[in-house]
């Protein structure tokens, strides 16, 4: 991290700081969507710089773009970035060149979005990529679970630019959040961190904001997109099929109302269309989902401008640095307000409130009168478990030689991806407990490794998933510490999920 990095990265907040950051190696639980044309480098570097996630919209721009693009980005941060893409709205060759280079340029995390693309999911897992994936319903969700999606971004209704789905955003977190082993983030109609504070309250471990950022000061959008967010009120962002060009058919999209979509007749056949401007020295259609950039010309009254429900609660024109804080700032405040002070206005900023009942007072009780184990208990546990998955980890690896290209090949490398993770989640407890991680693996290497036969390893394997599910059950009621808390359950959802994999592919064979 370089010093301007260090100086724009807020205070570090305990209360945000959940399991997907270890994923996605960022500080900060605000990820900026992925925005064809807007979220170029200026804006990826500055999000990421403040530490939260940036992200290049890519769609459907040529490897050299992608590759200048990264270049500058890394010019300007050395922090964790991703790059959207968007299969089912790229032409295939395009699209595997583009796999292609950001495997090349190691890039660190892909979201994709839209229909779920098993073959480029399997590319850029295979290539240790983590993969983020967009979804706008349940069952999207599990099939994105089931291709290896590393974490879920789940899209309400609300959200602009192209919409999935038909749930609104705080009806499907906590749904989608009940079924994914992996982290999931919240998308849609998010732009202040009420939103996010609401977000993470409601199970989700982020969130992802295109809106808000369109308004930045580095995004790439055009001026008259950034003041017409700032100006509009919810009932402006119109959900609509009017700019159907480039995408599959039925993709609709929500977008400020205006002349294109007040006299849109609906239809199922693409629009007649015209040039009606231009931008890096290429035509913009009519109806097309090109939003006008920085440097559009044209008819830009009739380009898409898209936004998200939450337009209305748009204010400011600031730095996406300014944003970051400015969101991490007021979730701090909600949770220290409501949860920790007891939302009694006895006590003053930082002050504890005065004991009015006893749950209220819990928190300033010692954690064993709470019924909460001790740390020391706690970190042994962890202790014991993170040998448990280094052997795991170790066991997967070693019997993928033996495993062929199949589905017990595919079952060894998920499982194998999720103990690896398990270590990284253990270290990071261990580490916030003040306590130095372990580097022994456990016997139960030695124990597997010692049966010849890959099925029968296997299942002594999944019994090994199975003991470390019970310990976690066991523990998680008298576990205080709530970071550890979430991150033992993700472990365990994991482990189940992998569980009812095995047990699947023993079945079938
Ligand atoms: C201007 C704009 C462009 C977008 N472009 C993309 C895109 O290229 N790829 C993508 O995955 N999502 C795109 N989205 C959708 C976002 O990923 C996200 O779902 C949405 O912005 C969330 O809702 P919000 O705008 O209310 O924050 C775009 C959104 C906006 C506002």
């Amino acid at each position: 991290m370089n010093d301007a990095e260090s100086r724009a990265t807020p205070r570090y907040s305990l209360n945000l700081h959940t399991p997907l950051l270890d994923i996605l190696g960022c500080d900060l639980p605000i990820l900026a969507a992925g925005m064809g044309g807007v979220a170029r480098f200026e804006l990826a570097a500055a999000v990421s710089a403040a530490g939260g996630l940036g992200c290049l919209g890519m769609v459907r721009e040529p490897v050299a773009m992608i590759e200048s693009q990264v270049q500058q980005l890394r010019d300007l941060t050395s922090r964790p970035f991703g790059v959207n893409l968007i299969p089912a709205a790229t032409e295939s060759r395009l699209l595997a060149t583009q796999v292609d280079c950001i495997i090349d340029l190691k890039v660190p995390i892909a979201c994709l979005f839209w229909d779920i693309d098993r073959d480029t999911m399997a590319r850029l897992l295979e290539a240790g990529i983590v993969v983020m994936h967009q979804v706008g319903s349940v069952q999207d969700a599990r099939a994105a679970l089931t291709a290896g999606a590393d974490v879920i971004i789940a899209q309400g209704y609300d959200a602009g630019g192209h919409v999935r789905g038909t749930i609104g955003t705080f009806s499907l977190i906590p749904e989608i959040a009940e079924i994914s082993p992996v982290p999931v983030v919240a998308a849609g109609g998010i732009v202040t961190g009420r939103g996010l504070a609401a977000a993470l309250m409601l199970g989700a471990q982020g969130v992802w904001c295109g809106s808000a950022f369109v308004t930045t000061r580095e995004s790439y959008a055009h001026e008259l997109h950034k003041q017409a967010l700032v100006d509009a009120v919810s009932e402006d962002a119109v959900h609509t099929l009017a700019y159907p060009l480039n995408w599959p058919q039925n993709s609709p999209v929500r977008v400020l109302r205006n002349s294109i979509t007040e006299n849109y007749q609906g239809g199922r056949d693409l629009p007649r269309t015209r040039r009606i401007g231009e931008q890096d020295s290429k035509p913009v259609y009519l109806f097309s989902t090109d939003s006008p950039l920085r440097d559009t010309e044209g008819e830009l009254d009739k380009m898409p401008l898209y936004a998200g429900q939450a337009c209305g609660q748009i204010r400011h024109r600031e730095s996406a640095a300014e944003l970051v804080a400015r969101m991490v700032n007021e979730a701090d405040q909600v949770f220290r307000h409501n949860l920790v002070e007891g939302n009694d206005d006895r006590g003053g900023p930082g002050e504890t409130a005065g004991f009015s009942s006893s749950p209220c007072s819990l928190h300033e009780a010692s954690g064993e009168y709470a019924g909460h184990c001790s740390n020391q208990e706690l970190i042994d546990l962890l202790g014991l478990l993170l040998k448990a998955e280094r052997a795991g980890a170790r066991i997967c690896a070693c019997s993928l030689k033996q495993a062929g290209t199949g589905r017990l090949r595919r079952l060894l490398q998920q499982i194998h991806r999720d103990e690896v993770r398990s270590c990284r989640l253990l270290i990071g407890s261990i580490r916030s407990l003040d306590a130095q991680p372990h580097r022994e693996t456990g016997d139960f290497f030695e124990k597997c490794m010692a049966v010849d036969n890959l099925e029968e390893r296997l299942i002594l394997l999944n019994r090994g998933q199975q003991w470390v599910v019970r310990k976690i059950n066991e523990v998680l009621p008298r576990v205080g510490h709530q970071t550890v808390a979430r991150q033992l359950e993700i472990m365990r959802n994991e482990h189940q999920h992998n569980i009812e994999l095995a047990s699947q592919t023993f079945e079938t064979g």
